[in-house]
């Protein structure tokens, strides 16, 4: 039973005696930390921690933690990081006056990723992706949601989701695949959206359904994309198959999809750019988790989410990178957090509560990841000596995470003289 002793901690952050399944309102602010701490795993789980007085004198593997503090891996609910090419050139268009909902009006955005996907060989499409993968395990990220949606056919999307899949058996953190078909109406159906809402109903969802190729079904409900009551009929259609919803709702405009995910017992209702009180009001004590995405608004200078007025609310707030080529090219959970704080009014306590267990409960993986409990994956990653917790999201251009561990092996060690 192969075991692994971190000596010399000088704090272990959320480190949970009794795990709880998400953390929600006045209670994320309390982020449980251990000073001079081991921490002890086995067989890649978590097996004990406790105060550097009590630290066993034996293990398989010895890691001095050299008085950096320890936080469990950030969990990361929601990514499109399966793509076949950057989009550069739009944010340029961007930076010289164009919209991000113009230049998708024009034909570029999600469905300029969706010709490029097509195109793209399942090989190449794995070798690329395997290596934004590789990028997010050294930035500290222990889970991962992935998205489809850059296929809009039912060969493409099959594509992507098996891609995923692929990825899954190259990573040693659990990966949970959503199938977003309804990410944009492709322009083969342009005046004829009926005929695309049957085709992902009628034929992707029972094929991808029928072959354990996903977790979830998302949609993007927007203006100019999906509307409320046809993201209703998405949500419908997935639990007939037994695929909970996680909806992209509220990036530009309040429809009503909140309320409307909320009542369909959506797992998660991600963006929030914009949300009115009646959205924030069918969010209370419901079992759905908002999910903001800050670096879509940084790259799109949007309005930031209004996490103050949801945790104010009493409500949990998970917080993901939304990974991806056209709003948001940057897979790092650290930045994530530190923008949560900067521009949404998040403490760092709250911010790194969202970033761990909020996340993975917003993937159902509460019991396997996001905090550091007894029984739970050895995922987790070592800072240099820092001052305090707040210290990471206020350093936000230094990479803190300067040892990442997965199932208690190392996968990234960026010490001078450490494997890279
Ligand atoms: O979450 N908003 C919809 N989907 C992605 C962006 C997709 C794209 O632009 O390629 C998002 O921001
Ligand atoms: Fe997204």
């Amino acid at each position: 039973m192969p075991s692994l002793l971190l000596r010399n901690i000088k704090t272990l952050v959320l480190a949970e005696t009794m795990p709880r399944a998400y953390v929600a309102g006045p209670d994320m602010s309390q982020l449980p930390l251990l000073n001079d701490a081991y921490l002890l795993a086995e067989d890649g789980r978590f097996a004990a921690f406790g105060p550097m007085s009590e630290c066993p004198d034996r293990a398989d593997q010895v890691v001095d933690a050299g008085g950096g503090f320890v936080f469990p891996s950030w969990c990361d609910s929601h990514t499109h990081l399966v793509f076949a090419a950057s989009r550069e050139q739009e944010f340029v268009d961007r930076i010289k006056g164009l919209s991000y909902e113009e230049i998708a009006r024009r034909g570029g955005g999600i469905l300029n990723s969706a010709r490029r996907l097509r195109e793209t060989s399942e090989e190449e499409l794995l070798q690329s992706a395997l290596g934004r993968l590789r990028e997010v395990e050294a930035l500290g990220t222990g889970a991962v949601e992935i998205k489809s949606g850059y296929g809009l056919t039912l060969e493409s999307e099959l594509k992507m989701l098996r891609v995923i899949q692929g990825l899954k058996a190259e990573t040693a953190m659990p990966v949970k695949a959503t199938f977003l078909g309804a990410h944009a109406l492709p322009p083969e159906y342009k005046g004829h959206r009926e005929g695309y809402i049957r085709l992902i109903i009628d034929e992707m969802l029972p094929r991808i359904a029928g072959e354990g190729l996903a977790d979830y079904i998302d949609a993007f409900c927007e203006k100019g994309f999906f509307t409320v009551a046809e993201t209703e009929q998405f949500i419908e259609a997935g639990a007939r198959y037994g695929l909970k919803a996680k909806v992209h709702v509220n990036q530009f405009n309040s429809l009503g999809a909140v309320p409307a995910c909320v009542q369909r017992g959506a797992l998660s209702v991600d963006h929030l750019e914009v949300a009115s009180e009646a959205d924030i009001e069918s969010l209370k004590g419901s079992a759905t988790m908002p999910t903001l995405l800050p670096s879509a608004p940084f790259f799109l200078s949007d309005p930031y989410q209004p996490a103050r007025r949801l945790i104010d609310a009493g409500l949990p707030v998970a917080l993901a990178s939304d990974y991806n080529p056209g709003s948001t090219p940057s897979g790092k959970m650290q930045f994530v957090v530190s923008l949560a704080c900067i521009k949404c009014g998040m403490l760092p306590e709250e911010a790194i509560h969202a970033a761990t267990l909020n996340g993975a409960r917003a993937m159902e993986l509460e019991r396997e990841c996001g905090s550091i409990a007894v029984g739970k994956l050895a995922n987790f990653f070592i800072t240099p000596p820092i001052p305090s917790v707040a210290y990471l999201p206020y350093a936000f251009g230094s990479d803190l995470v300067e040892r990442a561990f997965l199932r208690g092996e190392v996968v990234a060690d960026k010490r001078r003289g450490g494997i890279s």
